[in-house]
This record gives structure tokens, sequence and C-alpha cells, in this order.
């Protein structure tokens, strides 16, 4: 498959066409629910999700890490499916952000899990940065939430991309973002000089994101 490429389709399929252990990094932020997957599915959310999980670990390096970033309401599913898969776990992120999604009878959710994995228990990219970086839990303010909401309202703030590529990446390497939306991901790739596969299955995000990646200049 080609290296800084951006493709349309649904992202179980295109996993497919990427060899074995060549991607050093994936970020994945998957629709949150089952009505959100384009094109519609005919199993339940988990068995799709346990789907493109496999076709992530079967792609990514012996020294690769993966960053599933999802609603707190599928986290611990999510969690067994990579146990299962052959993943080690590192860290339960919580990206502590200022707004509140409310619920009727439950309490409200201020915060967005991000699990990491590797594919192997000692032998991966940890670039240690600043010290307070250096904690599982991220914040980021309302300011920055309302710029990235601009972009696209499910965009992931760039601060949060920034950590993830700048710690457990290096330059040349390989990232793959199944679920790019407005392309984040590889906007934060291309400005750190890493190289990028994305997909998504909805034209207007990848159009956005090419129109993105085109103002980065590497
Ligand atoms: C939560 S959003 C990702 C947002 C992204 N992190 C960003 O910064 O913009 C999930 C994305 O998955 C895409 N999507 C839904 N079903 C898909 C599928 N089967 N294959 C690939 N992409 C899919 C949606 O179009 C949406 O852009």
């Amino acid at each position: 498959m080609k290296e800084n490429i951006l493709l349309l389709g649904d992202s179980v399929e295109l996993l497919k066409k990427v060899p074995d252990e060549t991607v050093d990094l994936i970020f994945a932020d998957p629709p949150f629910t089952l009505e959100e997957v384009h094109p519609p599915v005919r199993c339940d959310y988990l068995t799709w999700t346990r789907q493109w999980m496999k076709e992530c670990v079967r792609v990514l390096k012996r020294t690769g890490s993966i960053y599933i970033q999802m609603s707190s309401d599928y986290a611990p599913f999510v969690f067994n499916i990579a146990i299962k898969e052959g993943l080690y776990y590192k860290n339960w992120i919580v990206w502590k952000h200022s707004y509140v999604c409310q619920e009727r009878k439950r309490f409200g959710k201020a915060y967005t899990p991000i699990l990491f994995f590797t594919r192997h228990s000692s032998k991966y990219s940890f670039n240690v940065q600043e010290k307070e970086d250096c904690v599982d839990t991220w914040f980021t303010d309302k300011s920055e939430e309302e710029a990235t909401r601009k972009i696209d309202e499910l965009s992931t703030p760039s601060s949060i991309l920034e950590r993830i590529i700048k710690t457990s990446s290096n330059k040349g390497d390989l990232i793959l973002d199944p679920f790019v939306g407005s392309g984040t991901s590889l906007v934060v790739a291309k400005k750190f000089n890493r190289r990028y596969i994305g997909f998504d299955s909805s034209e207007y995000k990848i159009k956005l994101a090419l129109r993105r990646l085109k103002q980065v200049s590497s």
C-alpha cells in the first residue's frame, strides 16, 4: 500500500490491504455507536470493533503501539478485546475536557478514555515528554475545544494527537488512523515528519482532511 495517503472506504476492508507488521503507531477514534458506522454493519458494535481491532493488531509492528479513543460505555469491553488479541496494556488515559455530556439517570461524562497498548511488553518507542505531560490525565480547555469544534464537531484536539505521536513514534515512522475524520492525526503526523495512512468512509471527511493536509508544509 502507498504511504502518505488517505483512502475513502470501510476501515475493515481497507485495513486488509495493509501488509502485516508494517505500522509503527495506530490512533483509532471509531464511531461511538453502531448507528454512526457507515456503511451499516449487520453485527453488534463489539463484534464490529473486534473486526477492525484484529486487523490493527495484524498490521502493527512487533514494536508498535496503539491508542484507542472511545466512549466510556465501551472502554471496558474494548480493553478485554485488546488483551485477548495479545496486546500489552500500558495506560488508561483520561482525557478530561471542559464540556460534560449530560446523562439522565447517571453521572455526566466529563472525560473520554484513551487506551494505550503495545504489541511487545517492553520493546516500543516511548519518548518522554515534559514532566507534566508524562501522566495519564490529560486536560483540554474550553478555548481549544471550541477551536477544534470549528474544524469539525467530532475532531480530536491537536494537543492530544501531538502527545501521542511525539511520545510513541519517531521521525519517519508510519502512522495509521482507520477513522481519520477531519484528519487531525495525519496533520500532526505530517507536521512532525512521520509517514501516514488514513481511512474514512465519509467523502466529506476525506475532502476536509485532504484540505487540511495540503496546508501543512512538512
Ligand atoms: C469519532 S470520528 C473520528 C474523528 C477524528 N478523530 C477527528 O479528529 O476528526 C469517527 C469517524 O469514523 C468514520 N467512519 C464511520 N464508519 C466507518 C467505517 N466503517 N470505516 C471507516 N470510517 C468510518 C466517520 O465518518 C467519522 O469520521
